[in-house]
């Protein structure tokens, strides 16, 4: 019998307060399942900056939470429980996933997450290797593939090709058939190179506006200065998807956040609008999604080896600390992985 039946509770990391400086890892009880959730015993889960983030208290404007608050947004596991309505995954298949932002809790020893978020761990993967993609994976999918529509020939910069979501989104870009542009620094030119970057540009040395023109995309994961500069080298007609850049009126409307967030968002982003009109160009900002569809197409790209994680270095839980002091260094090199429940693969 699983121990959670004999003990009901379990190791999780948490924090009790905005901007404490590190989550503390303490026995929680084991979230119930709704009729349409899985249960899963985490075996890994990956480090994202989004979690330094909630920590924080930086995505109040978009996320309400409750203390505690246990971190973690994907994961890859085994499921030792279904809810009563789940009928498409059963008690020991290998999954992966990327839970709702509203349910987030990965760095734990058992996470409770509906079954339409999830999908089957692929094949050739292990499960440290799966717990890298997801987060990275959905965001990528859906700004190259949803949002840019990406055909073949189409230009499109990626700004840190060699992060956690440079990494992989490189690889979904060249499988779109894209000419990749990527910006990093000389020490990992190697590395982006190998994922398939057609042109690399080292940001410590190169401006990349003075380098290349009329570009069909930009994904900035950057903000700031840098996204702003993305219009410098935007074709008319193309599109400039911010992951880190602020979100804007068009984004409030699509969120369905209420009017007076969607005037704050209208205000803060005059500068961008600006921007977008004179180049004739389109700013969307994009909060990913979860979705086990899309986890499903991965899966396939991964089992046909179109994609594959990158993996800066795999942490045991009780490291967390160090993993997210790694995390805010800004220097990782495709991603960090917690390693939370041994098994025997
Ligand atoms: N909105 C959403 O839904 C969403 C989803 C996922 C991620 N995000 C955001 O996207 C951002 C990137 O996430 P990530 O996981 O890729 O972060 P990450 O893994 O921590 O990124 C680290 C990488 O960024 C590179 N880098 C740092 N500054 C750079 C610069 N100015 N130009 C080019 N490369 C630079 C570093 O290379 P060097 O060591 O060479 O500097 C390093 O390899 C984060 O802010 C995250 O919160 C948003």
């Amino acid at each position: 019998m699983e121990e959670f039946i004999l003990t009901h509770t379990m190791k999780a990391a948490l924090i009790t307060h905005y901007k404490q400086a590190f989550p503390s890892i303490e026995q929680v009880v084991i979230p119930k399942i709704g009729a349409t959730d899985v249960l899963v015993k985490v075996v890994a889960a990956s480090i994202n900056p989004i979690d330094l983030k909630t920590k924080d208290g930086g995505l109040k404007m978009l996320l309400k939470y409750n203390m505690p608050l246990v971190l973690g947004s994907d994961f890859a596991g085994i499921i030792t429980q279904v809810g009563e309505k789940v009928t498409a995954f059963n008690v020991g298949d290998p999954v992966y996933g990327r839970v709702q932002k509203n349910r987030i809790g990965t760095f734990a020893e058992y996470i409770a997450v509906d079954h339409n978020d999830i999908a089957r761990k692929p094949r050739n993967l292990s499960f440290e290797e799966a717990a890298a993609i997801p987060l990275v994976g959905l965001t990528s999918y859906q700004a190259l593939h949803d949002i840019m529509k990406i055909k073949p020939g189409q230009k499109v910069l990626i700004q840190a090709g060699s992060g956690g979501i440079g990494t992989i989104a490189i690889q979904i870009a060249k499988m779109l058939g894209a000419y990749v542009t990527t910006t990093t620094s000389a020490k990992n030119f190697a590395l982006v190179k190998s994922l398939g970057a057609d042109q690399v540009i080292d940001y410590k040395t190169e401006k990349f506006q003075d380098k290349l023109s009329d570009y069909d995309y930009v994904f900035d994961t950057q903000g700031g200065k840098i996204l702003e500069d993305a219009f410098k080298i935007i074709k008319p007609g193309g599109k400039v998807v911010s992951i880190s850049g602020l979100p804007n009126a068009r984004f409030a409307k699509e969120y369905q956040l209420p009017l007076w967030k969607k005037l704050i968002f209208a205000l803060i982003t005059s500068r961008l609008s600006a921007l977008e009109k004179a180049a004739k160009a389109e700013y969307i900002f994009l909060f990913m999604k979860p979705s086990g569809a899309e986890l499903e197409i991965l899966r396939t790209a991964i089992e046909a080896n179109k994609i594959k994680p990158v993996i800066d270095r795999v942490l045991p839980f009780a490291a967390i600390e160090e993993a997210f002091r790694y995390s805010k260094s800004g220097r990782a090199k495709g991603k960090i992985i917690l390693k939370i429940n041994e098994i025997a693969e």
